[in-house]
């Protein structure tokens, strides 16, 4: 595992140091490298902005955003890094307009993204879509069906799962370590949401709720891991602390700040995870346990500056080579370029989207699946009932379940006698 790690990130260098030697002039890319156009800078498109900048892989040539403020901000983040600066669009049709643009990333508002996609579809070029996909179920799907008629590759932003103990932990149980897996546990704390430009994620309407906006990455990874849809799911949770008397424009803050959710698998896996937002920092556990064994992944970090991450990584298999665990922290090169290195190798993803190839980033259907298992655990909240995904979905008039809105999940053999 540690070896493997060695790899991932040797395989990450080589691409940040390629036709770049330390004397070339920071705006240098690898020659016939695609541009790229970023709808919206504001705090996620400026780690983009960053990101790609440090990869090397394309040059960004135009951004657009409706303010002012995010425009300046990402101005700087060129001119500070010693690159060029990018056109700035008046609008979204001067960027479609643009011949150079090989691709576009959209970094707006959660509520926006169906009508930012649908400003830019005419394109069809490749898409890194910012998560979560939609506010709505219907909107989620809208998209999902759209992207199997797309020209192009989608990509969604679900970037946590290159997060290096979710990097080792996810191989770990494809192959097979674990043998057939019985139970997730996730659980994530950390401090409230951020400031955002017109504080849009601290309404529901804006941004789909706490448990699609911010947890759609860990609903992603238990998807994942569990390899099955989710059938039932119980929840509970409200706000405890955090943005009671915050108002904006009038309105005033509705979103849940703490929740228990409990996921049961159609194939019979259990999944629960834990969201506590007032913490003073950050942390993330992973605890998988199949028929072979037990897997525990973490991560402490901080928003504080001048704060580290570290991760880890223990598999409770005996004979296992991280039986005993071991610290999968990236190095800082890699671990400071966004969400502790995972913004990064998803680029790289991106990139080879980009170039027609294949590379297992987030799919719609994968996006897809995460908002409703998000949006299922949420209803649990609302009507404190255990929810059932298909006859809730059913009674709604949504049908997620058509080809190619399925997630590929039968990415391993999960069955106990292949896994003694
Ligand atoms: N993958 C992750 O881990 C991660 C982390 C944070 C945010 N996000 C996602 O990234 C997206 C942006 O979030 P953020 O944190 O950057 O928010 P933000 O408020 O900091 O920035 C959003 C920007 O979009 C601009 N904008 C709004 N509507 C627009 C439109 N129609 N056209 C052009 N620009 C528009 C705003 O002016 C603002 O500058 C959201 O979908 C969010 O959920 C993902």
């Amino acid at each position: 595992m540690k070896e493997q790690l060695d790899t991932i990130i040797s395989d990450l260098k080589a691409i940040m140091g390629r036709d770049a030697p330390e004397s070339a002039n920071a705006s240098e890319t690898v020659v016939g490298s695609p541009s790229y156009a970023i709808i919206g800078t504001g705090m996620m498109g400026r780690e983009h902005i960053r990101a790609i900048l440090q990869l090397k892989q394309a040059r960004i040539v135009g951004i657009f955003d409706e303010d002012a403020g995010s425009v300046k901000r990402a101005l700087r983040e060129f001119t500070q890094s010693g690159h060029e600066a990018p056109a700035v669009y008046t609008d979204l049709d001067d960027l479609t307009d643009d011949k150079r643009v090989d691709a576009i990333l959209i970094c707006t508002p959660n509520f926006t993204h169906r009508q930012v996609f649908d400003a830019i579809k005419h394109t069809g070029r490749p898409v890194f879509l910012e998560k979560p996909m939609a506010t709505t179920l219907e909107d989620a799907i809208y998209l999902a069906e759209a992207s199997l008629s797309y020209p192009s590759s989608i990509l969604l932003g679900m970037q946590y799962r290159y997060k290096s103990q979710y990097q080792l932990a996810l191989d770990a149980i494809n192959n097979g370590d674990l043998g057939s897996v019985k139970m997730i546990s996730l659980c994530e704390y950390r401090p409230a949401f951020l400031p955002k430009v017109k504080e849009w994620n601290k309404f529901a309407v804006y941004s789909g709720g706490t448990l699609v906006e911010k947890c759609c990455h860990y609903f992603d990874l238990m998807n994942r891991i569990a390899a099955s849809l989710p059938a039932r799911v119980f929840a509970s949770g409200g706000r405890a602390l955090n943005f009671k008397d915050f108002s904006y424009n009038g309105q005033s803050s509705d979103i849940d700040d703490h929740a228990l959710v409990i996921v049961e698998y159609e194939n019979g896996v259990r999944g629960q995870f834990t969201l506590n937002m007032f913490s003073e920092e950050l942390y993330e556990g992973l605890t998988v346990s199949g028929n072979r064994g037990t897997l525990r992944a973490e991560e402490r970090a901080s928003f504080k500056p001048g704060r580290r991450s570290s991760s880890k990584i223990t598999v409770e298999v005996p004979g296992h080579a991280a039986y005993d665990g071991f610290d999968c922290t990236f190095p800082e090169a890699i671990e400071s370029g966004g969400h502790y290195g995972s913004t990064l190798f998803e680029h790289v993803r991106f990139a080879k989207r980009v170039q027609g190839q294949q590379s297992d980033g987030a799919s719609c259907a994968e996006g897809l699946w995460a908002i409703i298992t998000a949006w299922i655990a949420q209803e649990s909240i609302r009507t404190n009932t255990v929810v059932d995904v298909r006859e809730t979905l059913a009674r709604l008039g949504l049908d997620p379940f058509s080809e190619g809105l399925i997630p590929d999940i039968n990415q391993r053999q999960t069955s106990d006698e292949t896994n003694p």
